[in-house]
């Protein structure tokens, strides 16, 4: 092997989740092989001058062509969900395979390594979601899954085709425990949505803004409270995901400040939409038909607070990309349908750096939590580090060299998703990664994409969840 470095970014300000220093980064086989100053020169050079350096962002929650039921469709894939992500700054993502009622876990791993393979950009791991803890999945597809890499997964309280009872989380949460998995908890309590979704219903209630008044922050504080307890009675550590406002911050905050493992997740669309996003009766409203729904400004605050305190671990898009004018999509069968059908999701990768970043302009969070929350935890909880996560010898070369001067108004128009619009349509953030490197191949040059070699992305077979 050659001494010899492929690529230098010269006078680099590099920020990792704990350090800030300035440098040249040499780049050998994908991988950063030097940090230090006046490196040798290589056959392809950048220069960072003005620009912030930072790892590239690992989304550690994402859907991307996830069969669905019922004729719905999520209108990104592999390539145009890794596309987006990494003209947003994002060089790893974690989506789902989901299993089904019915269906082995190894079937629904097999089918979406088949749905990856020769499509994605960036490189990839895989989380699970368990619908169907049968015994056969409890003693021996869980335990093989998670020693051959997939060491996190989802659980759902609600949702009639992936839900889960309470004892079936109990088992769940005890072969994490058993294994060294992490289990990520989507926690709604389905029985309450589903009275108050009768109740609405019967009342003529269609619209898609009635979905918040379905979910209200009560349903999710009382099975974000219900998963504590489990975890608390397993003793396992858990991840409550998508994290929606003040009243289940006040559970995670008591979960933790009891010494539990408890962790948490939150999205930006908990910082910048409201439920008044769902509209007064419009259709319109059913782009931002997502769940847990977002909810007020004060609650927007809470997250922004609870971010800055250290509640929460990670931030992720919780992309769930299902197209507005679409029959396989909000609108079903091509139907304006009542709120209960509007398929639950909206889309975030490219948006969410830039989303978060402009917090950190603010003076929400500091620069460091902003690199933290959004590569190097969930590069350390999903197994992936150091080799994401991080700027270092040794680690993969997955580097954005990010304008924190960039203006951006966000539009659909110059987003690289394949959804017909976007929840932050006129946003204005300062802010935007200008150049993308993915194991020392750069992938965004000047802000422009100019790679689209679709399967360059590799899988990651995750490792034990870091919890430090
Ligand atoms: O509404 C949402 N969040 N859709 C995506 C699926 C999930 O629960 O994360
Ligand atoms: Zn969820
Ligand atoms: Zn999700």
């Amino acid at each position: 092997m050659s001494n010899d470095l492929d690529f230098v970014i010269r006078h680099a300000d590099v920020v990792t989740a704990s350090d800030r220093f300035s440098c040249d980064i040499g780049i050998r086989d994908g991988r950063v092989a030097m940090l230090g100053q006046g490196l040798p020169r290589a056959p392809r050079e950048l220069d960072a001058s003005g620009m912030l350096v930072l790892p590239g962002g690992v989304d550690g929650h994402c859907h991307l062509d996830q069969p669905m039921p019922d004729g719905l469709r999520m209108a990104d894939d592999f390539f145009t969900g890794t596309r987006s992500a990494v003209c947003g700054g994002t060089t790893t993502v974690i989506p789902f395979a989901a299993q089904h009622k019915g269906q082995t876990l190894q079937a629904a791993v097999d089918d979406y390594h088949r749905r990856a393979e020769g499509r994605a950009l960036i490189d990839y791991g895989f989380h699970l979601i368990v619908a169907d803890p049968t015994p056969h999945v409890l003693a021996e597809e869980l335990p093989r899954l998670i020693a051959d890499g997939y060491t996190s997964f989802k659980v759902y309280m609600t949702y009639d085709d992936l839900k889960l009872n309470d004892r079936e989380m109990l088992d769940v949460l005890s072969v994490a425990r058993q294994h060294g998995a992490l289990v990520m908890v989507h926690a709604e309590n389905s029985d309450c949505i589903g009275w108050l979704t009768e109740r609405l219903l019967g009342n003529g209630h269609q619209a898609p803004h009635f979905h918040a008044h379905a979910r209200p922050a009560v349903v999710e504080r009382e099975a974000t409270h219900r998963a504590i307890a489990f975890a608390e009675l397993v003793d396992v550590p858990i991840l409550i995901v998508h994290v929606s406002g003040a009243d289940a911050i006040e559970q995670i905050r008591w979960g933790q400040s009891r010494g539990l493992p408890i962790l948490a997740e939150t999205c930006p669309q908990y910082m910048y939409l409201t439920a008044a996003d769902l509209g007064c009766g419009e259709y319109e409203g059913a782009k931002c038909v997502c769940s847990p729904p977002p909810r007020d400004p004060a609650n927007q605050q809470a997250v922004w607070r609870a971010l800055r305190q250290g509640v929460f671990s990670i931030v992720s898009s919780d992309h769930a990309p299902f197209s507005y004018d679409d029959p396989q999509g909000k609108k079903p069968g091509g139907k304006q349908v009542s709120f209960d059908h509007i398929p639950n999701g909206i889309p975030g990768l490219e948006t969410r750096l830039p989303l978060l970043f402009d917090g950190v302009r603010q003076g929400r969070l500091s620069l460091h939590q902003f690199v933290e929350l959004t590569s190097l935890r969930p590069a350390k909880l999903y197994g992936l580090y150091p080799r994401k996560g991080t700027i270092a010898v040794g680690a993969d070369a997955d580097i954005v060299v990010w304008d924190p001067e960039k203006r951006v108004k966000i539009g659909n128009a110059s987003l690289h998703h394949a959804v017909d619009y976007t929840p932050y349509e006129g946003i204005e953030v300062t802010g935007w990664p200008r150049h993308c490197l993915s194991r020392g191949e750069v992938l965004v040059e000047d802000g422009k994409l100019v790679t689209t070699t679709a399967g360059r992305g590799r899988f990651l077979p995750a490792g034990k969840p870091c919890l430090d």
